[in-house]
């Protein structure tokens, strides 16, 4: 944690639910309504299909809905993309952007991503900007070094803590049910919060730091109390209200 930074619990669902799936959406707007809402802030990004009918199911919860990607453009011709304006015509608050899974598949790059946190900024969502190593850069101690190239690259000027997440999600930690040690995952927040608070002075103290990969019931609490650890992004846990709600419920009695 960090200390006056409000944590964020957030789902990415990625290419998983159809309108079945809306039930879950439906128990997480419940489940966050208690007073620890007061503390967290819980976001669920399903895919695009679902965006404007659970944002419809969230009215009444401080459940934000979000989604997984955007285009750089505001519209145009750009077959199969949609666009930041379009995420918060459906009351979308937040877009996931440069998640590996894009990055990889899409060969999207730091500049493109720079381009998408922008048109998110403009169309006023907040940008959640993934970063992390391959197992090979791990392996090869590159760690700090590709943090600091993706966050230099993606990162626009005009980020602050309020339009802007940063997720720290190492690749070999994605879907595989391993994740680092919390001493590791604290060495890279603490790189992370330092060159943020370097180049955004007091915006980047307080930006949001997630932790992503492989998180779970078990390990959030642990993962959760490391330093610099502003909440998580969840992929495979996130897709069951209970998983997520009790990950989300971690920060009962957890302190900064
Ligand atoms: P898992 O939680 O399934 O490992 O996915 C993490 C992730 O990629 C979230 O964006």
């Amino acid at each position: 944690m960090t200390p006056e930074v409000r944590p964020l619990i957030a789902g990415n669902w990625k290419m998983n639910g159809t309108r079945q799936s809306l039930s879950e959406i439906k128990m997480i707007a419940e489940g966050v309504q208690g007073p620890l809402s007061d503390k967290v802030d819980a976001l669920i990004c399903p895919p695009a299909t679902l965006l404007y009918v659970a944002t419809a199911l969230a009215t009444d919860s401080p459940l934000m809905i979000g989604a997984q990607d955007c285009h750089f453009a505001t519209a145009g011709a750009h077959t199969g993309d949609i666009s930041a304006d379009m995420i918060a015509d459906c009351f979308g608050t937040h877009v996931i952007l440069g998640h590996s899974e894009r990055r990889t598949d899409y060969r999207e790059s730091d500049h493109l991503v720079k381009l998408k946190v922008q048109a998110a900024h403009a169309a006023g969502l907040t940008a959640i900007i993934c970063v992390g190593e391959t197992s090979d850069e791990r392996d090869g101690y590159q760690t700090l070094d590709v943090l600091m190239r993706q966050m230099e690259g993606s990162i626009p000027p005009d980020a602050t803590a309020a339009n802007t997440v940063i997720a720290y999600e190492p690749l070999w930690a994605i879907g595989t049910g391993v994740t680092p040690t919390p001493a590791d995952v604290g060495v890279a927040h603490a790189f992370m919060r330092a060159e943020l608070g370097q180049k955004f002075g007091s915006e980047g103290r307080t930006m949001r730091l997630l932790y992503g990969g492989s998180v779970k019931p078990a390990n959030a609490r642990e993962l959760m109390s490391v330093a610099n650890v502003d909440g998580a992004l969840i992929g495979g846990a996130s897709l069951k209200a209970s998983d997520f709600l009790a990950i989300y419920s971690v920060y009962d009695g957890l302190t900064a």
